[in-house]
């Protein structure tokens, strides 16, 4: 038999089977898939820094936001105006991006002029375990997309100042949550934790202690993505530190030389957010979780890391 013999008694035998698959496809309703679970996504995103963080931010979240489907998203904004703080222009500029709520950690000290704007702004938290009586708020809650939504800020103890306990400070914010009867905890609403903690241990830790009773928690404040996201075994999903968004050549997204004078001669020469680079692309870090909305389980989390392909030149 020649080669083209044998092509041809090949095409002659598949044709049928092609055929039928053709005219599955054109004739064959659509195929629809009932899912009766109503599956909910959210976002969260690692401490923007600086110019560089808000500019890459800016470029990728609206198109992450609809790539992934995320119905809520949250942005850690610790840094976001010159690496230390924000200012009420750079929280606007990431409430603008996309975010529904913009959390904190232990920098959201540092303009004194923005307190008042973040007091103002529900959407804008810092840790809920400072004493009571700080200025600003360290929780929210809302509707959106058929699903109550509570966002808390907690921040760690460990290597860090020693304020209140946020494992004590989460059971009680529960149960005033629990108490205010059109929105029981946990169930109907989907809670998501940033926890803006130093130590490893502590935020699985907290992890541990929110597993079946948040949806989600979510470590910040490292700068660096780990690689340990999981669904707990009660249902809540976890990854000890969302990692940063800003410029990746830097350290933790600070300028390396500065960075690399302070740790020689133990100066504490000021840190200064790094500038792009040819080469140094910046990136946009976090997770993208879905959660069960009538329990508020989490069912599944991945990490998100998206980079800009077009760095600013020097
Ligand atoms: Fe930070
Ligand atoms: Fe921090």
């Amino acid at each position: 038999m020649t080669i083209i013999a044998l092509l041809k008694y090949i095409v002659y035998c598949m044709a049928p089977g092609i055929l039928v698959k053709f005219c599955r496809l054109v004739c064959s309703p659509p195929i629809v898939y009932h899912n009766p679970m109503a599956i909910l996504k959210a976002m969260m995103i690692g401490d923007v820094m600086g110019d560089p963080g808000l500019e890459v931010l800016e470029k990728l979240l609206p198109g992450l936001i609809r790539e992934h489907s995320a119905d809520f998203v949250v942005v850690n904004g610790e840094n976001a105006a010159d690496g230390f703080g924000l200012t009420g222009a750079t929280l606007k500029r990431i409430l603008d991006a996309g975010a529904d709520v913009v959390s904190s950690g232990n920098h959201v000290w540092e303009k004194r002029e923005f307190w008042p704007a973040m007091d103002a702004e529900s959407r804008m938290l810092r840790p809920a375990n400072y004493p009571a009586g700080t200025v600003g708020h360290g929780w929210y809650r809302t509707e959106k997309a058929g699903v109550s939504w509570v966002v808390i800020n907690l921040q760690g103890r460990e290597f860090m100042t020693p304020i209140d306990c946020p494992f004590k400070t989460f059971d009680a914010l529960e149960n005033s949550l629990n108490r205010a009867p059109e929105q029981p905890l946990p169930g109907t609403a989907i809670t998501l934790v940033d926890f803006h903690a130093e130590s490893t241990r502590e935020k699985e830790a907290l992890g541990f202690y929110l597993d079946g009773r948040a949806s989600l928690v979510a470590g910040t404040h490292t700068h660096v993505q780990t690689a340990d996201e999981r669904v707990l075994p009660k249902g809540t999903a976890y990854i000890t530190d969302l990692g940063m968004t800003g410029v990746t050549g830097g350290v933790i997204g600070m300028d390396t030389q500065i960075c690399l004078d302070r740790a020689r001669t133990q100066i504490l020469y000021r840190m200064e957010v790094a500038k792009p680079k040819p080469g140094q692309p910046q990136a946009v870090t976090g997770v993208v979780a879905e959660f069960d909305g009538d329990t508020g389980r989490a069912v599944s989390i991945k990490r998100l890391r998206a980079i800009s392909a077009d760095p600013r030149p020097t």
